[in-house]
């Protein structure tokens, strides 16, 4: 066994993510390699609900679409160079298809490195735990937007069945000494179901959302049972330390367990778990090479051209059409913007690119309606024959297409009205060259946490700080924004998603290795 203090664990004082977070310039290979040294022989599970790769009909024909999120795409070399299993929901159409009657597939295609197990949902589980529950009481809550909360009969018992069927999954593929990690609130009660069949296995657990004050989190109706679940992890992770804090917090009030805020751990029926922040990063040095990319530049000389935008400036928003991103407040400061300064009609054109999810949910359906209305509304208002305010792009682009429009934007607006960290604000830096725009950055996304020092920060509801924030922005001169972009790209780099593995590994192998010393001491 390895020597390490095991008081670095306790303490909180080894924490990877605070002190010694990794060299900057750690590649995917170093680092998925440096993981690989850690576990050793451990098997390792990773459980999502999206899943790496999908399967769908083409014309007839298989094909297979890769990973395409951040996330997905950070981990899925690691599970190659690992060979573990992944745990996801089967949605594609023809992912039966190529399954094995237990569910799994070898991937990737013609590498077959590591294995995934798909979970097969049918329609009703799909609507109580993913449409339901997930994303119609937890989404809400833990974004703090307690008026989209609906919990409807049903959805709760559906979800835990739903966590059952993943959990009983996992148990299948894993060993006692094996290292489950489960990612999202899609997950809230997994963890302890897979832990009353595996007392010995490491649990983790990535939550990708903010974790809200216990006088939000008590709106939730099964709070208790949400905490108990992640309680039964070894290690939950979360953005900020400002999700720990709250986590910590709800705990204790809650009752559920001892906080001991010194090591940042809870102690509940003699486990402990403890509670660390892991900032997510993109992955900077492939952001950089798209925005250099040939494609890139076509990309830009077609979309410029066709949209007037060669001789204008341009401001930017890119997300997932969620009712969290504030997209609606920030279209009324632009409305608020072109309204007070008429030069910058004509001048000042705002691309805003969104893809759809969740449209099933009315909350989401209703916003699309509304969103779509406002940008027509304001080009009616301010629009010209040769200008349009706002173009709204709605097409899948391909990452290069994006880094593009990254690389050209004056103004980046980043503006939810929470979110847990906001990979947009971070490539938009990482995509920028040697005039750089400026980002306007809300200070309740996770992100401004470490990217307030080179941003324009704002209050996402204050319609007028956005406008005036935009509006700031655009006058920034070149040196101060080559100064802004350089501190922007320096947290930007140095924290990326290699970064954000790594930390959550040495962590893991720490809390092992105090584990580890401490039986020892006790045999
Ligand atoms: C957030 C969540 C992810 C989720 C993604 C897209 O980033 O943290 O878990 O996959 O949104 O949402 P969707 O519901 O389309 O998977």
């Amino acid at each position: 066994m390895k020597w390490t203090n095991a008081d670095d664990v306790q303490s909180g004082r080894g924490d990877p993510s605070a002190t010694d977070g990794g060299s900057p310039d750690e590649g995917g290979d170093d680092v998925h390699g440096a993981i690989s040294n850690l576990l050793q022989d451990r098997e390792l599970i990773v459980v999502s609900n999206r899943q790496p790769y999908s399967h769908e009909y083409e014309d007839g024909e298989v094909v297979v679409e890769p990973p395409a999120g951040g996330l997905t795409a950070a981990v899925d070399p690691l599970m190659q160079r690992l060979s573990g299993t992944w745990v996801a929901w089967g949605d594609g159409e023809a992912d039966r298809e190529v399954a094995d009657e237990d569910g799994t597939v070898a991937l990737p295609p013609g590498e077959e490195s590591y294995r995934l197990q798909r979970v097969w949902l049918d329609e009703d589980d799909v609507e109580g735990y993913y449409r339901g529950y997930s994303n119609r009481v937890l989404w809400p809550v833990c974004h703090a937007d307690l008026s989209k909360v609906d919990a409807r009969p049903g959805d709760w018992e559906t979800y835990e069945a739903v966590n059952q069927t993943f959990a009983d999954a996992v148990i299948r593929r894993t060993p006692g000494d094996g290292i489950v990690w489960f990612h999202d609130y899609h997950f809230g009660r997994a963890p302890r179901l897979v832990r009353n069949a595996r007392p010995e296995a490491f649990l983790a657990q990535f939550w990708h959302i903010p974790w809200p004050s216990w006088d939000v989190f008590r709106a939730c109706p099964q709070a208790e049972a949400i905490l108990d679940g992640l309680l039964a992890n070894d290690l939950v992770g979360f953005h900020t330390d400002t999700d720990c804090r709250h986590f910590l917090e709800g705990v204790e009030v809650a009752g559920l367990g001892d906080v001991d805020r010194t090591s940042g751990s809870v102690l509940r029926d003699g486990q402990r778990t403890y509670v660390r922040s892991f900032p997510i990063g993109t992955d900077a040095a492939k952001w950089a090479e798209r925005a250099g990319s040939d494609a890139a530049d076509e990309f830009w000389a077609e979309f410029s051209e066709e949209n007037g935008l060669t001789d204008r400036r341009m401001a930017l928003g890119v997300e997932r059409l969620d009712y969290t991103k504030g997209i609606e407040r920030r279209l009324d400061a632009l409305e608020l913007l072109w309204e007070e300064e008429p030069d910058l009609q004509g001048d000042l054109t705002y691309v805003q690119k969104v893809s759809m999810s969740r449209q099933e949910i009315p909350a989401y359906a209703e916003l699309r309606e509304r969103v779509e209305g406002r940008v027509a509304e304001i080009n009616d208002r301010f629009g010209t024959d040769d200008w349009q305010p706002i173009h709204y792009v709605d097409d899948h682009l391909p990452r290069e297409a994006l880094a593009a429009l990254y690389r050209e934007a004056d103004v980046a607006l980043v503006t939810p009205t929470r979110d847990g960290m906001n990979l947009v604000a971070k490539e938009f830096v990482a995509a920028q060259g040697a005039d750089p725009g400026v980002l306007v950055l809300s200070e309740l996304a996770g992100a401004s946490e470490q990217l307030d020092a080179g941003s324009v920060v704002v209050n996402p509801y204050d319609v007028r700080a956005v406008a005036d924030g935009v509006r700031h922005a655009l006058t920034v001169p070149r040196e101060e924004r080559e100064d802004r972009m350089e501190r922007l790209r320096t947290d930007v780099e140095g924290n990326d998603v290699y970064a954000w593995l790594s930390a959550q590994f040495r962590t893991i192998d720490r809390i092992r290795d105090s584990r580890e010393a401490t039986d020892e001491l006790l045999t």
